[in-house]
């Protein structure tokens, strides 16, 4: 803790890499990064995405944590701190607006992860074939009021650990279940390789087809990069504002998205084996987690009825854990946002932020049922607030945190955050400046722009 700043920090080093892995990886990464990449076309897809990571989505983290680190304060109030009185306070509000919608409609998929665990729990996968697998997902998802009801369950639970505060509630829960959910990632994917007739989904995993590439696969696996990496809206800003000056940035970025990939690439490798296994289109959307796993836990493990429980309840806790890491990080930006620019108390402001975000999850999850007739742009609210804030939002937070700290912010100030006052390789901090003012502006700007249709 500093002495004219008597802001929370996290405890440990390790608890640094865990609380921001923890915010990083979630839902992104085991719901949304398999039916992107089977609506994609698979292998190539992959391929994008991993060259957004290293060219736009680690670099820009390295930019945020430095904002958060040396304003020490919510992302909002960063820009003024760090650029008073021009309107870059606008990059952060638009990332509190994110999160606040993000988290919005990441609550009712975090809220199925619950569902999902009773169901595991009291063995209701026992005997079904995958068409009623496929049936009882849409039946769940579209129901008057259940999927409402568990979203509200898991917005209490998010905002507890909030009010909580930052180490014992953020820091401490990550610690364990990061390991966990790793292990048993592997554990399935190992299950799920050994189905009869996987070996057409290692191969749509593994063998590029660039034919499938398009402007909007572009679109989609440069969104998906910023949303499952939490980079563009401030979320790891806010987090870097309770890092210690010794912590080092650079290598803390490398650590998060490596964590982050190999937890995709995991959860890839258990969904397509297991989907071409049984017959699912890969590109059957955001069901595909939900209708895929139960099969992999039905087949695998069929003749051991008690390994099935076991392993489907383990698995869906802690799907629910890691989307928990996440929604508090969401959480987290807003609440310290209203906090110290409204000047509530922190417990104040956690309550209107659970309000609000539940309002926004009760209308985005009747959007999937009772409300599937009302559209924006073609799209229900649940797809709408995906789009708006994935694959605009936060890539454009992304571009204007680029050019803020690689064109905008006093080299003094970015090379002592970034190279831990010095102690970091010139060349390494060159080449992320490089990366920073060039190739990740000019990379976003140019996929915004064919999306767009103009280079035609
Ligand atoms: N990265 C989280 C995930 O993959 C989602 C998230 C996005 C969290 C943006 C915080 C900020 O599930």
């Amino acid at each position: 803790m500093t002495a004219k700043n008597n802001r929370a920090n996290f405890g440990s080093k390790l608890g640094v890499i865990l609380a921001s892995a923890g915010s990083a990886v979630g839902l992104g990464n085991i719901w949304r990064f398999p039916y992107e990449t089977g609506e994609h076309g698979g292998a190539a897809f992959i391929l994008i995405y991993i060259a957004c990571v290293l060219f736009f989505g680690i670099p820009i983290m390295v930019a945020e944590f430095s904002i958060g680190r040396r304003s020490r304060s919510n992302t909002a109030r960063a820009y003024q701190i760090l650029a008073p009185g021009t309107p870059w306070k606008w990059v952060g509000r638009m990332g509190v607006l994110a999160g606040f919608l993000i988290l919005g409609y990441y609550s009712v998929v975090a809220g199925w992860t619950l569902d999902y665990i009773v169901q595991a729990a009291t063995n209701s996968f026992a005997g079904q074939s995958a068409d009623g697998f496929i049936h009882a997902f849409n039946g769940f998802v579209q129901h008057p009021w259940l999927p409402a009801f568990w979203m509200l369950v898991f917005m209490l639970m998010t905002h507890f650990i909030v009010v909580k505060g930052v180490e014992k509630g953020i820091e401490r829960s990550s610690k364990i279940m990061m390991p966990m959910l790793f292990i048993i990632l592997l554990v399935l994917a190992g299950c799920a390789i050994s189905l009869p007739g996987s070996g057409s989904g290692l191969k749509f995993l593994l063998m590029p087809d660039f034919s499938k590439l398009n402007a909007d696969a572009l679109l989609s696996a440069m969104g998906q990069t910023f949303f499952s990496l939490s980079v563009g809206m401030g979320c790891l800003c806010t987090y870097a504002s309770y890092f210690r000056k010794d912590v080092n940035l650079p290598k803390t970025a490398l650590n998060v998205g490596l964590i982050d990939t190999s937890v995709a690439v995991l959860s890839g490798l258990i969904i397509f084996p297991a989907a071409f296994a049984v017959g699912i289109q890969p590109d059957a959307g955001p069901s595909l987690l939900f209708i895929t796993l139960p099969n992999v836990f039905q087949q695998a493990f069929g003749s051991l009825p008690w390994l099935a429980v076991l392993l489907s309840v383990m698995f869906y806790v802690l799907l629910a854990l890691a989307a928990l890491t996440s929604t508090i990080s969401l959480h987290e930006v807003v609440t310290a946002y209203l906090h110290e620019e409204f000047n509530m108390t922190r417990r104040k402001a956690a309550i209107l932020v659970t309000v609000g975000c539940s309002i926004l999850g009760v209308l985005s999850s009747l959007s999937l049922g009772l409300g599937k007739e009302l559209t924006i742009f073609g799209m229900t609210l649940f797809d709408f607030f995906d789009y708006l804030t994935a694959k605009i939002m936060l890539p454009l937070g992304g571009f204007f945190i680029a050019i803020f700290t690689g064109w905008f912010l006093d080299k003094r100030i970015v090379r002592e955050e970034v190279s831990n006052n010095g102690s970091l390789k010139m060349w390494i901090y060159r080449s992320w400046l490089f990366l920073l003012k060039f190739v990740a502006p000019i990379g976003i700007a140019f996929i915004f722009i064919n999306e767009l249709g103009l280079l035609k």
